[in-house]
């Protein structure tokens, strides 16, 4: 029998569920147990309900599950949470208040004050918010979500820089993959040969996640990072990978050299842990003129790896450069894998 955490997804058959089954068949610590998605797939075999979209092909054991209620009775305690925020936003709290750890990548309770919105390399210090949760003190349960997934990639990049030169301003914009809408996600005629401005709430979500991720817990609240922030986004043909374009203004002065080494150097909690998720390098700057590219660069790390390139000097702000970060494993499964590898290895889950 396996000693493996035993572990459920919800929205299993969606584009980031499908990432979920794929980077946990061989994990060391969690085992899936259970899926569930709408009453569309309920009590059907996954490999049947599931429009399996991945190279590599459906874990035999997943594909003979059978999909299961998405309700909290019969669930096991760890839940990974893949479901669009509007339906998060009503699940996802009948699971915590249940006693499960939810694990979620949807926006439905990112910004709730109470909920630690984390990125275990930049702000694993958010965790203990948990405590003040109303779902854990009633039977144990709480949520814990990631961010966005064109927040991650450029809080990542940004992180080490605020920490060595304190961001004053940033303006972003963002070249989006479409497999981040999800499956079927964006028409075909819509999208081949075109470029769509326009992604609804994204712009919203990447200003305000950004400045919770970089803020600092005060007490039982996030105070969030006191700098400008400005999105635009933009929907893309790539299939993966989020690239954005992004510029800077710090409070003191910064050299090119010690900017590219604050990325190349940052190491946190999971790479000093070995958790099985994290990258080695959670940032690489690649040095070439014309890099990074989704389709030579999306696969660094294991596609947990954000790569930047291109910093040079900016006419408006202090500097630009560009980055590009996987958006279902680091901006979604892999993102919601590695806070939970966190969770255990805090202690979180049981
Ligand atoms: N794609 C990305 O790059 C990305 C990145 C970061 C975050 N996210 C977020 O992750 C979440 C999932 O995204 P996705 O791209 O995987 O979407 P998706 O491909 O559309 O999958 C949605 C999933 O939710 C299930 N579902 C729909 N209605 C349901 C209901 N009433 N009850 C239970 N399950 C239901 C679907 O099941 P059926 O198959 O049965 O319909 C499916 O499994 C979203 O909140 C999204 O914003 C996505």
């Amino acid at each position: 029998m396996s000693n493996k955490l035993p572990v459920g997804i919800l929205g299993a058959t969606g584009i980031v569920g499908q990432r979920f089954i794929q980077m946990l068949e061989h994990h060391p610590w969690f085992e899936v147990a259970w899926l569930a998605a709408s009453d569309r797939s309920e009590g059907r075999p996954y490999g049947e309900a599931a429009r399996w979209r991945l190279r590599t092909a459906i874990p035999e054991r997943v594909a003979s599950m059978t999909i299961a209620p998405a309700k909290p009775e019969g669930a096991p305690k760890i839940i990974f949470a893949a479901l669009d925020a509007s339906i998060a936003r009503e699940l996802e709290p009948h699971f915590a208040e249940a006693g499960c750890a939810v694990v979620s990548n949807s926006s439905a309770l990112r910004m709730q004050s109470d909920v630690p919105l984390v990125i275990p390399e930049v702000n694993s210090d958010h965790i203990p918010l948990i405590e003040t949760q109303a779902w854990r003190r009633k039977s144990k349960g709480f949520a814990v979500t990631n961010p966005n997934c064109s927040a991650i990639g450029l809080v990542l990049a940004l992180a080490p820089m605020h920490r060595h030169f304190e961001l004053e301003s940033v303006m972003a914009v963002t070249m989006q993959a479409v497999s981040g809408a999800g499956y079927p996600g964006v028409a075909s005629l819509d999208i081949l040969g075109n470029v769509i401005p326009y992604i609804k709430n994204e712009e919203e979500k990447m200003e305000e996640e950004t400045q919770k991720l970089l803020g600092t817990l005060n007490g039982g609240s996030i105070v969030p990072g006191p700098f400008a922030m400005s999105a635009q986004c933009n929907r893309v043909a790539v299939e993966d990978g989020h690239t954005e374009s992004v510029a800077v203004r710090f409070k003191k002065k910064a050299k090119a050299e010690e900017i590219i080494a604050s990325w190349n150097e940052l190491s946190a909690e999971p790479q000093r842990l070995r958790l099985p998720s994290a990258p080695e390098k959670p940032v690489v700057y690649l040095t070439a003129p014309d890099r990074p590219q989704p389709r030579f660069d999306i696969d660094l790390g294991g596609g947990m790896t954000t790569a930047v390139g291109r910093l040079r000097p900016c006419n408006v702000l202090d500097w630009k450069f560009t980055i590009l970060s996987h958006n279902t494993i680091r901006g979604a499964a892999g993102a919601a894998l590695l806070n939970a590898e966190l969770l255990k290895a805090k202690g979180y889950l049981g």
